[in-house]
């Protein structure tokens, strides 16, 4: 409880807050204890007061912190009046409202004690149950573990698999990144919130929230933002990709952070648009090539943006096959009632987007189409950076890197 405040306020004559650096539901957590040992313990002070005074508790998250308030208000002018004629006949009445101070502070300190306490606990017992001060790398090789398992038990979606589909719901969680305002990314998961969750771009993306969730049941000391994000890098690692350095500190945000339709690119779409977009989040040619090799995974469905097919005949492993396919397949236009988009001559099977075939047309995306088609290695190493850079967009992470190892890979 080092980072203990007192603060005075007119209004408020007593107000004790504490800044606690996790999610609101930690905060909400550790409203009810204080509460009710505040209770308790203010029991004892109603006598001799005309009213008894009440407790207001509050919890509000800013970016990156969390506060909890215990306010003690003197709420009636009566009070006031009591106290004040305390306080003017003697010393009592003073010693009234350092009794009452001292007995609030004593309730923050006794619920941060149970606090650390039980984050110990669920920390050593494993349970998840309760609150994690700072998780370690076990917690979260715990939590991987669980997408991991699910993502096996859970095979009849799509080709198998919702290990595409949960990438794409990291990508667009931190893809509404803007660097000029520091708005959208990872940081938030407002995802869940109309209207970022009817966006278009994100239909179908509902169904893997789902997936996720009793993970999170199991689970409740990480935030969704968090877990969003380790199911992209479960998704990944357990589809034979490479290893994504993953670090947490992820806070979830309310609905007034949900970011305007229209971040995340449009399929439709040409070169220009490829760079205005990853530009405003920060990437530069190279690692726009590098991200879009995820488009060897999982495919187009006609209910969500439109399009259809798949990219590649192994939509469930992470392979560089995209860039072989995009240089080496001769592409057409795909003739049917749908959006504009390529399709192989040789099987009509697999597809590509007007955007996919711009790293082809344009010759400094190609440079890069060219390597990545070439050596696998090459593009494993540079796809998990650029993942780990994507996936951190609009944090302020602080914690050290974790490697979480594969389960079924
Ligand atoms: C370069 C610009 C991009 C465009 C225009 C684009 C567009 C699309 C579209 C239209 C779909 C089909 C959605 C559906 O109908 O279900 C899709 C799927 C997918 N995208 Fe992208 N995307 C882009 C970049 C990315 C990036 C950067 C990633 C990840 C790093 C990614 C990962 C995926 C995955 C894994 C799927 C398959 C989802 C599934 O199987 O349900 N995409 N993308």
């Amino acid at each position: 409880m080092n980072r203990h405040r007192v603060l005075l306020h007119a209004d408020w004559p007593i107000l004790c807050q504490t800044r606690f650096p996790f999610g609101p539901d930690s905060a909400l957590t550790l409203i009810s204890t204080t509460q009710r040992l505040t209770k308790t313990m203010l029991h004892a002070t109603r006598t001799g007061l005309a009213n008894p005074l009440r407790c207001a508790f509050r919890a509000h998250s800013v970016p990156k912190r969390t506060f909890v308030s215990l306010r003690l208000p003197i709420q009636t002018v009566a009070l006031r009046r009591q106290l004040g004629r305390r306080s003017a006949s003697g010393s009592s009445g003073a010693r009234s409202t350092t009794t009452i101070v001292a007995l609030a502070l004593g309730a923050v300190g006794l619920a941060g004690g149970w606090y650390y306490y039980s984050q110990q606990k669920a920390s050593k017992d494993g349970t998840g149950a309760g609150l994690l001060s700072k998780p370690t790398e076990s917690d979260f090789q715990k939590v991987y573990n669980q997408i991991a398992h699910r993502l096996v038990e859970v095979d009849e979606y799509d080709d198998g698999s919702y290990g595409p589909v949960l990438l794409r719901l990291a990508w667009h969680c931190s893809g509404t990144y803007d660097k000029e305002t520091n708005t959208g990314g990872s940081d938030g998961a407002t995802m869940r919130f109309a209207p970022e969750k009817d966006h278009g771009a994100n239909a179908g993306l509902q169904a893997t929230r789902n997936f996720l969730e009793p993970v999170k049941t199991a689970n409740p000391w990480i935030s969704y933002s968090d877990l969003y994000i380790l199911g992209g890098v479960a998704a990944v690692q357990e589809m034979g990709g490479p290893v994504i350095p993953w670090r947490y500190g992820r806070s979830d945000k309310d609905a007034a952070f949900v970011t305007p339709d229209g971040r995340l690119p449009d399929g439709a779409k040409g070169a220009d648009h490829l760079r205005a977009i990853f530009h405003r989040m920060g990437f530069d040619d190279r690692e726009i090539v590098a991200l879009s090799g995820a488009h060897a995974l999982g495919r187009c469905h006609t209910d969500r943006s439109g399009f259809s097919g798949p990219w590649t005949f192994s939509p469930t492993m992470v392979t560089n096959d995209y860039y072989a396919i995009l240089l080496n397949e001769k592409w057409g236009w795909k003739k049917w009632d749908g959006p504009a988009q390529y399709e192989d001559k040789s099987t009509k099977s697999r597809m590509m987007l007007p955007t996919d075939m711009a790293l082809v047309k344009d010759k400094a995306f190609r440079h890069h189409v060219e390597r990545y088609a070439k050596d696998n290695d090459v593009f494993f190493k540079e796809f998990a950076e650029v993942l780990r850079k994507l996936f951190e967009l609009g944090t302020n992470l602080q914690a050290d890197y974790m490697t979480l190892k594969p389960v079924h890979a």
